[in-house]
């Protein structure tokens, strides 16, 4: 099992690097040219500083695009566009995520709507700080979809290292990694960041129906087969590689994990009471518990997963270890002026900071608010509780 699935990379890498040398030739090339899973090969490698650090910015429901014909909504992305420049100018990350909702997609146009996918790109490329992306629920509707998203993105710039999943379809393309090393030339990565497209709102077009909540049950194989794959090729992730998971809609599991927040354990806002639609395979009550074989397969596969990551749910910043998976959750912050919002919530990012490429040592992370107040810093270790 283990050996057949070796030879299909090699074979897959020598036909990606010498396509056009005969069967032969390309059999005595294969045992000298070391295996690669890299799926970035035309990209700039993502390594960590000199000083061994890394350091992650995550913007969340940004939601661009509301109300084009009133004054407020326009006004609420220059407002936005404003947060990212400040905290970019900063904050200085290595990598940014976009955690889902970047568009309030029932609010735009079907000429015009992945338009606002440049003005969430204009600070990024400002900055030139290479990032990837998640889709949210708002990201699919009538007239968008993550498919959509996703391609103006690869289009508009080349910072992105989100990919298409092949199979994902028009509302679920989001699932991928990014692989980041502690050194230029090292032959295996130091972390791996993993995306999940948790679907979600409805369908494109006149006929349009939901969607489901909660990342799709194929994806819990995707999850066995790549970080199989990684094994075979790079080695046993145990000592090595590390892990951080973003997916827009929280895992199912983080709805019980509300139920005994502690504020000196679990610091952070927590304004937003999970109900129904809150967390994967809820809105619709006969999805309960479909994201399950996701949440095994994420939690049973994946070696040194610091944390989860998810949006959604604007009034919430808090981090709490899961305990049926004994994984450490967190909220992002609502960043965007679009969305829904309260008073006193106010808008910032959640940073992801590592000071070493050991995956023995977790990261910090912490809140960071549009003028710079920080708050609800923790480390995303064993020794979190
Ligand atoms: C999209 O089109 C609408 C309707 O014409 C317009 O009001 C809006 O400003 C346009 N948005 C962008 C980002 O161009
Ligand atoms: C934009 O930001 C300013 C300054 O924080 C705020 O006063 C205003 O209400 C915001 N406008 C919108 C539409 O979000
Ligand atoms: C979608 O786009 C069409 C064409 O611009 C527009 O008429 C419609 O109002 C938009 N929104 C929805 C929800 O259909
Ligand atoms: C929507 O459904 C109606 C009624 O079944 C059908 O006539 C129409 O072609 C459908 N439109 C689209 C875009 O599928
Ligand atoms: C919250 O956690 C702290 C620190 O462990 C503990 O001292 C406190 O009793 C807890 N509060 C409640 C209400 O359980």
């Amino acid at each position: 099992m283990a050996s057949s699935i070796k030879v299909e990379i090699l074979t897959g890498l020598a036909l990606f690097g010498l396509g056009c040398l005969a069967a032969p030739a390309m059999e005595s090339r294969i045992m000298s040219v070391p295996p690669t899973l890299d799926p970035y090969l035309t990209k700039p490698r993502l390594t960590f500083r000199p000083d061994n650090t890394f350091k992650i910015t995550i913007f969340s429901d940004l939601h661009f695009g509301e109300n084009a014909w009133d004054a407020w909504g326009p006004q609420q992305d220059v407002n936005s566009t404003r947060l990212m420049n400040l905290v970019l100018a900063s904050e200085k990350p290595d990598f940014i995520v976009l955690n889902g909702d970047q568009i309030t997609g029932e609010n735009t146009f079907r000429e015009n709507s992945t338009v606002y996918i440049d003005e969430i790109l204009a600070p990024i490329n400002a900055a030139n700080i290479p990032f990837c992306s998640t889709q949210g629920n708002h990201d699919n509707q009538i007239n968008i979809t993550h498919l959509e998203e996703i391609q103006r993105e690869l289009s508009h710039t080349a910072l992105s290292y989100t990919r298409i999943f092949p199979s994902g379809g028009e509302y679920a393309p989001g699932t991928y990694w990014v692989p980041v090393y502690a050194h230029q030339n090292d032959f295996q990565p130091a972390l791996i960041i993993w995306a999940f497209d948790s679907q979600g709102g409805v369908s494109e077009g006149a006929n349009s129906t939901a969607l489901p909540d909660y990342v799709e049950t194929s994806i819990a194989n995707w999850i066995q087969q790549e970080t199989q794959l990684m094994d075979e090729v790079w080695g046993p992730a145990d000592q090595t590689r590390g892990a951080l998971a973003f997916v827009h809609i929280p895992p199912h599991a983080i709805q019980a994990v509300w139920e005994t927040l502690n504020s000196t354990i679990n610091p952070g806002l927590d304004a937003d009471a999970l109900g129904q639609g809150s967390t994967q395979a809820t809105a619709d009550p006969s999805s309960a518990g479909k994201d399950q074989p996701f949440w095994d397969a994420l939690n049973a596969n994946v070696k040194n997963l610091h944390a989860v990551i998810s949006g959604h749910d604007h009034g919430n910043e808090w981090c709490a270890r899961e305990p049926t998976k004994n994984v450490i959750f967190c909220f992002d912050k609502h960043s965007g002026y679009g969305g829904y919002s309260s008073t006193g919530w106010g808008h910032g990012v959640r940073n992801i900071v590592f000071s070493t490429p050991d995956p023995s040592v977790g990261p910090e992370t912490w809140i960071r608010m549009e003028y710079g107040e920080t708050h609800a810093r923790i480390t995303l270790d064993k020794n979190y509780q």
